[in-house]
């Protein structure tokens, strides 16, 4: 939610800032705006609107500027609006500020400013900080810095700028992310919230802790704790190189990393599986004892990465034969759920920053349980906080509508699984073997499945323009639904849902009408035949229906229930949701292709999301 920049150095800072907020933009599209220090002082530009937009009115302007920070916004409070954009500045002018978060007191602190006189002119929580920050800037920054941490209750990441100080950059955070990019020499360095922003220049980094401060130059970082003590920076390298963060030719990052998922998913298989062919995160920190020791493993995330957990759950009851448990995190967090000492909590995130998910760590790990994060952002903070940190290895993702990132966890999700087996003696090795081997084929599997891109577009504008598209399948094609029915309704705005086949008839069978798609998945043999009952059921209330299955499996007998066929290869049957749910997100880019949607930036989203 929302994503700052902060640039310090001999370049043209216009340049950088923008460039960087243009690969932040999946963190929230509703305003951009840049502040950049002149020989007049500080000059903002800022819009409603996209970073496109702000180009347009940033024109020629301040182009001898080294120094300068930029947000690009996911509106929390006040309207999307040129007003609420930031960056602000201080009533008095001294303190210019970009942030990331939410001021949960800031009604309270706006009226005891207001109160001094301070006049405001956004409504924003944001202004309040940074008049705060004024309000104690004598001539310190970083005095006036650690006054107003006390003072702000609530979230934030903040890149400031002073006017006393025009060769220095701040940086401070609590529960949002921020990094520092670290120059390598070049007289120059970088605030952002995430690596892709500074990919172009540099892949060092350092990531600031929390209530950390830092102060920037052109050629320093001296980081503090927030009672003033100097810190000893984590410094970071990403592998990651610039064209990972770049379209590469495809019309969306939605396509490209699609499209991407055969070859990065070996990353993110092929090092776990060890010399005796089966996958383990052993030498990753996930001890086989600890796993041993586990009686239940509760999965927590939100979105998609909740999706993967919804699949994983199932892969671990039945090959480790444990209780698997998973929740929405926003719910876990405030449910105070009954967990046990031996318990093992796993939470799921691409970002490893999404704020629910983090709450969610933390409250495993303040009733003394062991965590396991499976995260793809190095460093993030859902990847520090965990006492275990399994990375996905897929590179940056950009398209705000997950795709390789839940391929990669419900992978990683089948290995836990495979090793908790292991470790408990649930399986023999030639079985774990055997399944390692069989996972070890996925990313061509997922391969076979690219020719659906082409084929499946006359589907696509079939089905394109529908109030409503329904979901139904029973059990871990149930659990793809979910996947299913989100990538559709998130990037092509079509009303969706996802049902377990046989609860349909309850209730929700009432909205079948001539004519309504359905997309019915039915790829577990032992329940084929009651999912096709239930198929029969919507056909015969005149449903069109879409069915994927695995191959050979759909044979109508001269009963013909299904309007368009999509045969997955044939494969172990605990990898076809990850079939499944890639022919999904086919489908759903070519639904929302057709009809002309901001696939990589939806409405109202944001991909981290920041704030509960
Ligand atoms: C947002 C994104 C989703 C993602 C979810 C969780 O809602 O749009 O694609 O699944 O956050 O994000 P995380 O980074 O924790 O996986």
């Amino acid at each position: 939610m929302c994503g700052i920049v902060g640039y310090i150095g001999e370049r043209d800072a216009k340049k950088v800032l923008l460039d960087g907020l243009l690969r932040l933009e999946y963190r929230g599209y509703d305003s951009a705006g840049i502040a950049l220090r002149t020989e007049n002082g500080i000059e903002i530009k800022k819009t409603k609107g996209r970073i496109s937009d702000l180009e347009r009115i940033v024109g020629d302007c301040c182009t001898n500027s080294m120094c300068g920070i930029g947000h690009t916004r996911w509106a929390t409070h006040g309207e999307p609006s040129q007003r609420n954009s930031h960056p602000h500045m201080s009533a008095d002018g001294r303190v210019t500020l970009v942030h990331n978060g939410i001021i949960e007191n800031y009604i309270q602190l706006k009226l005891m400013l207001e109160s001094e006189g301070v006049v405001f002119k956004s409504e924003t929580d944001t202004e309040v900080a940074v008049n705060l920050i004024a309000k104690y800037y004598k001539s310190d920054p970083l005095e006036a810095i650690y006054k107003a941490m006390n003072d702000i209750r609530g979230s934030f990441a903040l890149a400031i700028m002073f006017d006393g100080s025009p060769d220095e950059l701040y940086a401070v955070k609590k529960d949002n992310p921020l990094i520092i990019g670290i120059g390598n020499g070049n007289h120059e360095n970088f605030i952002a919230s995430d690596i892709p922003a500074i990919l172009k220049w540099t892949r060092d980094y350092i990531v600031l802790g929390e209530l950390e401060v830092a102060k920037v130059t052109r050629d320093g970082i001296y980081i503090t704790d927030k009672h003033g003590a100097p810190v000893e920076p984590r410094r970071e390298h990403v592998m990651w190189n610039y064209d990972a963060a770049e379209k590469g030719g495809y019309p969306h990052f939605m396509l490209k990393e699609i499209f991407e998922q055969p070859t990065v998913l070996r990353d993110t298989i092929g090092p776990r599986i060890k010399d005796d062919g089966i996958a383990t995160f052993e030498d990753e920190g996930l001890t086989d004892e600890i796993l041993r020791n586990t009686k239940r493993t509760y999965i927590a995330a939100c979105g998609s990465a909740l999706h993967s957990g919804i699949i994983g759950r199932t892969f671990i009851e039945r090959l480790a034969g444990i209780p698997a448990e998973y929740e929405v995190a926003s719910e876990f967090r405030y449910r105070d759920p009954i967990l046990y000492p031996d318990d093992l909590v796993v939470i799921i995130s691409q970002s490893g920053e999404t704020a629910d998910s983090l709450a969610a760590l933390r409250l495993a790990k303040a009733k003394g349980l062991r965590t396991v994060a499976i995260v793809n952002v190095v460093g993030s903070s859902i990847a520090r906080a965990a006492d275990v940190a399994l990375y996905m290895n897929v590179g940056p993702e950009i398209a705000v509508a997950t795709t390789k990132a839940f391929s990669a966890q419900v992978a990683m999700l089948l290995i836990l699984a495979i090793q908790t087996a292991k470790a408990k003696g649930n399986l023999t090795n030639e079985k774990l073997q055997e399944l390692s081997r069989e996972l070890s084929h996925l990313p061509q599997l997922i391969g076979e499945l690219m020719p659906l891109y082409e084929s499946t577009k006359q589907l696509a504008g079939h089905l394109a323009q529908r109030d409503h598209i329904f979901f139904i399948g029973r059990g871990l094609d149930y659990a793809a639904c979910y996947e299913g029915s989100l990538k559709l309704k998130e990037i092509s705005y079509i009303h969706s849902e996802a049902y377990a086949a046989g609860e349909l008839k309850h209730g929700t069978i009432s909205l079948i009408e001539p004519d309504t798609p359905v997309i019915a998945i039915a790829t577990q043999k032992e329940i084929f035949e009651k999912t096709v009952s239930n198929i029969k059921e919507v056909k015969a209330r005149g449903a069109f229906v879409v069915l994927i299955t695995g191959k050979g499996m759909y044979d109508a007998n001269g009963d013909s229930y299904a309007d368009y066929v999509i045969e997955v290869p044939e494969c172990n049957e605990l990898l076809l949701p990850s079939l499944v749910v890639v022919a999904c997100q086919i489908i759903s880019y070519n639904i929302a292709a057709v009809m002309g949607c901001d696939i990589d930036k939806p409405r109202n989203l944001a991909k981290s999301v920041t704030v509960e």
